[in-house]
């Protein structure tokens, strides 16, 4: 007979110790908040991003990281190379590429599914001999997969392609499980770039829009990616932490 076994207080497992995380991404945002909470979790961490001068500055903030200067959009095989297992890969590199059809070159879209959707794909293909069953992968998807914006076509196209994927890599690289995260609204260093002047303006209309009345803040997604992470029962899973934006 199956009896209850309740795990509390000291004796809960404590997933991120000594634990390599590697972050794509790692440099900024909602990639720099899950760096920092993992760290004081007691991980490793691995950061990952083109810029080595963002890079240092992350790896400072967050009390010490290794650095690697890499490109999701053209990843070199050897990218893990200084790495001797990977506990956790998280993937949220990524630039906003919100333009209309008519504005965007065969060039254009092809950079976008490639730093999307073929980039990730040939990283995960590369950390594989590093991952191990207990391993987690998560990748991450956007809420214009489920809600169109108007604009960014190929990027709702991709990061709809994530979200399958996902779900099909969880069954191919099984035990190792495979998820991804779609957050809505965050205020990162990325809307600064994309609104510029108007971002303060923008985010609070959009909060007033939204069934949770706020914005997301980097931590709140990091807490959802870390929860992918740690969980060894969810995989093929995307997690949208979107303040209820896709329904409203
Ligand atoms: N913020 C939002 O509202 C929002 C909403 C939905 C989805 N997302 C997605 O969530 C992810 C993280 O966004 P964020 O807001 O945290 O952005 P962020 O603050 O701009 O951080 C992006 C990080 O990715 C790195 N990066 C960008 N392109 C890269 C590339 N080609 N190769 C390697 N590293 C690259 C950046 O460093 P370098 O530029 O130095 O390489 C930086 O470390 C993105 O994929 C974004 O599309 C964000």
């Amino acid at each position: 007979m199956q009896t209850n076994t309740i795990q509390a207080g000291n004796t809960q497992p404590q997933p991120f110790q000594g634990q390599n995380v590697v972050i794509i991404g790692g440099s900024s945002g909602i990639g720099l908040s899950t760096a920092a909470h993992a760290k004081d979790a007691g991980a490793n961490l691995f950061l990952i991003s083109r810029n080595a001068q963002r890079l240092r500055e992350a790896a400072e903030a967050i009390g010490g990281a290794t650095q690697i200067v890499a490109d999701i959009a053209t990843p070199q095989p050897a990218i893990f190379a200084d790495i001797g297992r990977i506990d956790h890969l998280l993937i949220t590199a990524g630039t906003a590429r919100l333009l209309p059809l008519k504005d965007q070159s065969e060039a254009d879209l092809m950079q976008v599914m490639r730093e999307r959707l073929i980039g990730p794909l040939l990283t995960v293909k590369a950390a594989l001999p590093l991952l191990h069953a207990g391993s987690s992968i998560t990748l991450t998807s956007a809420q214009l997969a489920s809600r169109p914006l108007g604009i960014g076509t190929i990027m709702a196209a991709a990061v709809s392609a994530v979200e399958s994927t996902v779900r099909a890599l969880a069954v191919e690289l099984s035990p190792i499980r495979v998820n991804a995260v779609s957050p809505g609204m965050v205020d990162t260093p990325l809307l600064d770039g994309l609104m510029g002047d108007a971002k303060r303006q923008v985010l609070e209309q959009t909060a007033s829009t939204l069934p949770t009345r706020n914005v997301g803040r980097p931590e709140d997604i990091a807490q959802a990616i870390l929860f992918l992470m740690a969980n060894r029962f969810v995989t093929g899973e995307v997690l949208h932490v979107d303040g209820g934006g896709r329904w409203a």
